[in-house]
């Protein structure tokens, strides 16, 4: 979700928000607009699709005087990226201007409710419905800007940092927070907003990070007042900033990838808002209610990926067959395109794609459409070239990643495969009502227990200086943790550079055991699940050869602990939830490693973040 800038002071505000804008946008974003009024009380709103730098040249010939302003870039969720439908949005009437990042759950009702009361929209965003329903509420009741902000906030369901300018009171920003960041910046008879202290600190290292449920009200030549929704004054601290602009960009981690490595419980919860119904304990996915149809009748589905997205589809393959009892191959689509594949009218075919550009994946959709299958498309990247080929599909909405090692968007595409495996099986009744609404309430937990595996990166940091000097590395796995192992030798390849393998578990003695010595590390993922026992005889295996093995276990684990070399212990979960789990240790495995290694984390030599070529 990307990046807001606001200004207020005595200086021209334009030139401050542009290059604000600039300064956020190392967090990726697809258009950029920005809201001045000027000194005739003028409200102009310039924006288009596309970088800062189009904006600048689209407003080169437009008024953009004026001491107050806001500006933003989008990282599309709702409506994809295009002029209407970037930010700033208008009100209906045009004296209110918004910007926002985050989503708001409920915008369709709201957006029913004030159609149905005679507003017209320009865009097909979530945020627009808010802007609209602010303005409903100040006019309707002749209020002011902050109360009808608070009373619309109070009808909002999901995640928000949004800015708002009323022409008709130039000399005042409201801005509000829930889940997503923002931050006010104190200069001397100025203040900035941000979405980040990125654009603030080159003015002033004195800021205030509102809470969730707060509202800055930011007057001209007057203090700063924040208060909650109820309007009831909130105290707040003025921190001063330390960070340099490189460790803000990376909000103070060293690197993207540790960054999006923790950012994934507050991803998967934002990948299941207005998904998982928490009091109901179900699953709502629009796609499977719009084509139920051709999901439900499918006599196969096939996935098709690359690299970690194909981790995914393996995950996947296991949860569709386990929980719907429909059969599911899985391909690598570059394997796929070539290989004239038998695919028909009865065939539902999945792409899954973080960037939604990887050429591969995106001839694959091309081919099978060719050949009447029903494509489904599970992509991070809104309007990116393969959702706007599929039929259907949903997005992961864990934000932009910037790290080439994909982490958060590997999480987020099982979490969007579990809800789809669990929707269909509703549909199907493929598995009773208890299984259902224990898998749920299961996926509503692993947020939280994510969290506690993080709690482990100092003794995951510790552990890898045991494979500084590794050339090998093996990883092993049964079942959902097959997957897992897959996954996390890739990371270990492609951020350190030292070669590694995914095994299924059982497989070791039909050849790579012959790879076993003191030498090469060998890591475990042994979760307590219904395969657990036999992982145990291929770790005793491996330790009769003096292999050395770093295990993944359950909290309380009782006996490959026992054996292991190391064990880090991780918090317990349904089996087919694992993959969830036990891959962010092996993320920060890998991480850590390749920064003991003194490797470019961020962007690995020989890669790119979308392979966008064959
Ligand atoms: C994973 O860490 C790599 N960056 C790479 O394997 C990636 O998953 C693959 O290129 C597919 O990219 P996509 O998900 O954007 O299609
Ligand atoms: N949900 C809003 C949209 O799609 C905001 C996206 C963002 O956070 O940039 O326009």
């Amino acid at each position: 979700m990307c990046g807001i800038v606001g200004y207020i002071g005595q200086r021209d505000a334009y030139p401050i928000l542009i290059k604000g804008l600039k300064r956020l946008e190392y967090r990726g974003y697809d258009s950029a607009g920005v809201a001045i009024i000027n000194r005739g009380r003028e409200l102009n709103v310039y924006k288009t699709k596309g970088k800062v730098s189009d904006l600048e040249h689209f407003v080169e010939d437009k008024d953009v005087s004026g001491t107050i302003g806001i500006a933003h870039t989008r990282w599309a969720t709702h409506g994809e990226p295009c002029t209407e439908n970037a930010h700033p949005h208008y009100s209906q009437t045009k004296r209110l201007a918004l910007i926002h990042n985050g989503i708001i759950e409920n915008y369709a009702s709201l957006k029913n409710k004030l159609q149905a009361k005679g507003y017209t929209f320009q865009s097909s965003t979530d945020t627009e419905v808010l802007v609209q329903l602010i303005e409903f509420i100040q006019t309707s009741h002749e209020l002011n800007l902050l109360t009808a902000v608070q009373l619309a906030l109070q009808e909002v369901i999901g995640a928000y940092a949004i800015a708002v300018l009323d022409k008709e009171n130039p000399n005042q920003i409201i801005a509000a927070r829930k889940s997503s960041p923002l931050v006010v910046g104190i200069g001397e008879g100025e203040f900035f907003l941000a979405s980040d202290a990125t654009p603030i600190v080159e003015y002033t290292d004195k800021v205030v990070y509102l809470d969730d449920g707060e509202i800055a009200v930011i007057r001209r030549d007057e203090k700063l007042k924040v208060v909650n929704l109820d309007n009831v004054e909130c105290p707040h601290d003025v921190k001063t900033v330390t960070m340099n602009l490189g460790q803000l960009e990376k909000g103070g981690y060293p690197h993207f990838m540790l960054k999006e490595i923790f950012e994934q419980p507050d991803c998967i919860r934002d990948c299941m808002r207005g998904r998982i119904n928490v009091e109901a304990d179900n699953v709502v996915l629009s796609a499977v209610i719009d084509y139920k149809k051709q999901l439900l009748s499918a006599k196969r589905f096939i996935i098709v990926a690359c690299g970690t997205s194909w981790h995914a589809a393996l995950i996947g393959k296991h949860l569709i067959e386990s929980l719907c009892r429909i059969p599911v191959e899985v391909e690598y689509a570059s394997e796929f395109r070539y290989h004239n594949p038998v695919i028909d009218a009865d065939d539902v075919v999945i792409a899954i794609s973080q960037s939604g550009e990887t050429a591969d994946t995106l001839a694959a959709v091309e081919l099978a459409k060719s050949r009447g299958a029903f494509i489904y498309g599970i992509c991070n990247a809104i309007g990116s070239s393969i959702p706007r080929a599929t039929h259907t599909g949903s997005y992961i909405h864990v934000g932009p990643e910037i790290g080439v090692a994909s982490t958060k968007a590997f999480t987020g595409q099982v979490t969007v495969l579990a809800m789809l495996a669990l929707s269909m099986a509703k549909e199907k009744n493929s598995i009773d009502n208890h299984t259902f609404v224990n898998i749920v309430k299961e996926l509503q937990q692993i947020p939280e227990k994510m969290e506690e595996v993080l709690k482990e990166n100092e003794h995951i940091a510790q552990l890898a200086k045991i494979f500084t000097y590794a050339k090998n590395c093996i990883y092993l796995g049964r079942g959902y943790s097959y997957p897992v192992a897959l996954e996390g030798a890739l990371k270990l390849k492609e951020i350190s550079y030292i070669h590694a393998e995914g095994y299924p578990a059982a497989e070791m003695k039909h050849g790579p055991i012959a790879l076993v010595d003191e030498e090469m590390p060998v890591v475990v993922i042994a979760p307590h699940d219904d395969l657990y026992e036999k992982v145990l005889s291929n770790v005793q295996e491996v330790k009769a050869r003096k292999g050395r093995v770093i295990a993944f276990v359950s909290k309380g684990d009782q006996m490959i602990s026992q054996i292991a070399d190391t064990c880090i212990e991780l918090p317990d979960t349904m089996d087919c939830l694992t993959p969830l789990i036990a891959t962010v240790p092996l993320q920060m495995l890998a991480y850590h490693i390749a920064v003991c290694k003194g490797k470019n984390v961020d962007q690995p030599r020989n890669l790119a973040k979308s392979v966008t070529v064959e």
